[in-house]
């Protein structure tokens, strides 16, 4: 079956809009996507239909909330291949999975001395709870380097920074500034032998390929509802079933307890003991729809498209005279990063903005990479299944329009 890409745009009714008097072409999937139709349905039909709180009652519409919440649940683990839905933790997003195992697992499992082994690429989320970490456990950060602009991670010093000392190997699989696609599979089994838990950062990579968390052999792995056409607010941590049952809570409350006494608590088993509170049911449930609405498309027919695009994108930037690319040439994945010589990124933004095509520009969360790479912020691109080649020839022609306009 050959998908009609032009067609699936018709169920953004978002990217139907004109922006500063032209058709808006959203380049900044990055850092959200925009939502079809369906996620949308799903949500306001659990509104209009089923609102209730999960887990607490036994009337007819808490069933039905609960049902549709656990429903979710299952549905998560599919998309990513877990052995179990207990393996799945309902979380604000990527963000919050990383806190809640550098909280939970780390502050048991961490002493002083102990290294953190991360990669140079990381998004700060992936940075800061570590930090944080070392701070409170008196371990110690450690960090695989990227080779320079090409953005590949130095695989050659692994087995010098990979020792018996590192007692966690947190990376991500997606750059979100570089369009870097890391080895996970191979870096988790490298891990593994040394007996060292893995966490992989996918909150570029879920919804943009394939995920398959025993393919992968990690530990733990998070990832973002809204980045994958769900809405904002929900998120998965996915962790192996006896990592988690030996894990402490991250947070307290109602829904994660099994008995509560004035001076003591007995917790539910995971992943309920890691959902304090009332979870974002709506989110689950609209997450559960994108997912559905995904795969209906095909993650490897996503990967494909979302790689021709930047592909393409980085072939045509590179005819622009003065232009810096950051990130590999080949097997990117759906985003490029660039500067252009004497029009700093906030300004190509700007102008982008004024001919219609949403870009980002900054450190995009990466300021120790930029750092080391030598500059303060780029420009970003980044796509996804219902972009076009023609939206990429209006992104060229915004940046001969900067290019005119600064007079570079
Ligand atoms: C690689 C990477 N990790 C983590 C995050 C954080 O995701 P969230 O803000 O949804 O928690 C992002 C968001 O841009 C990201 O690109």
């Amino acid at each position: 079956m050959t998908i009609n890409w032009q067609k699936i745009r018709e169920d953004f009714p978002a990217l139907h809009q004109a922006v500063n008097g032209y058709p808006l072409v959203y380049l900044d999937n990055a850092a959200t996507s925009q939502k079809p139709r369906a996620v949308i349905d799903a949500l306001v039909h659990y509104y209009e239909r089923d609102n209730a709180n999960v887990h607490r009652g036994i009337h007819e519409l808490s069933s039905r909330a609960t049902a549709a919440f656990e429903a979710a649940r299952i549905r998560a683990a599919q998309f990513i291949n877990a052995h179990s839905a207990d393996e799945i933790i309902f979380t604000r997003g990527t963000t919050e999975g990383i806190n809640l195992v550098a909280n939970s697992w780390g502050s048991k499992n961490l002493k002083p001395g102990d290294h953190i082994l991360l990669t140079e690429m990381e998004h700060h989320s992936n940075i800061v709870p570590w930090q944080l970490l070392a701070e409170r456990t008196g371990a110690k950060l450690v960090y695989l380097p990227v080779t320079g602009d090409e953005g590949l991670l130095d695989l050659d010093r692994l087995d010098l920074l990979l020792t018996s000392q590192v007692k966690l190997f947190a990376m991500v699989h997606v750059s979100n500034t570089l369009g870097t696609v890391n080895p996970v599979a191979e870096l988790c089994a490298r891990a593994r032998k040394l007996g060292i838990t893995t966490l992989i950062d996918a909150a570029q990579s879920a919804g943009h390929m394939p995920i398959d968390v025993q393919q992968m052999g990690c530990d733990f792995l998070a990832f973002s509802g809204h980045k994958l056409c769900g809405p904002t607010g929900i998120g998965v941590l996915y962790g192996r079933s006896g990592l988690l049952n030996a894990m402490p809570p991250y947070q307290g409350g109602g829904d994660m307890i099994l008995s509560v006494d004035f001076h003591q608590t007995t917790y539910k088993p995971a992943p309920h003991r890691f959902e304090a509170g009332t979870p974002d049911i709506s989110g689950a449930i609209a997450m559960h729809a994108a997912m559905d609405y995904l795969d209906a498309i095909g993650l490897e027919r996503i990967c494909q498209h979302d790689q021709e695009l930047a592909s393409y994108a980085y072939e045509r930037l590179s005819e622009l005279k003065g232009v810096r690319l950051f990130g590999p040439k080949t097997g990117r994945a759906g985003l490029v990063s660039f500067l252009l010589n004497g029009v700093h990124a906030h300004d190509i933004v700007t102008v982008a903005d004024q001919w219609g095509v949403a870009l980002r520009g900054g450190h995009h969360c990466t300021q120790p990479l930029l750092r080391k790479l030598g500059v303060e912020s780029t420009a970003r691109a980044s796509f996804y299944f219902y972009n076009t080649k023609s939206e990429v020839d209006r992104l060229i022609e915004a940046m001969a329009e900067t290019q005119r306009f600064f007079g570079v």
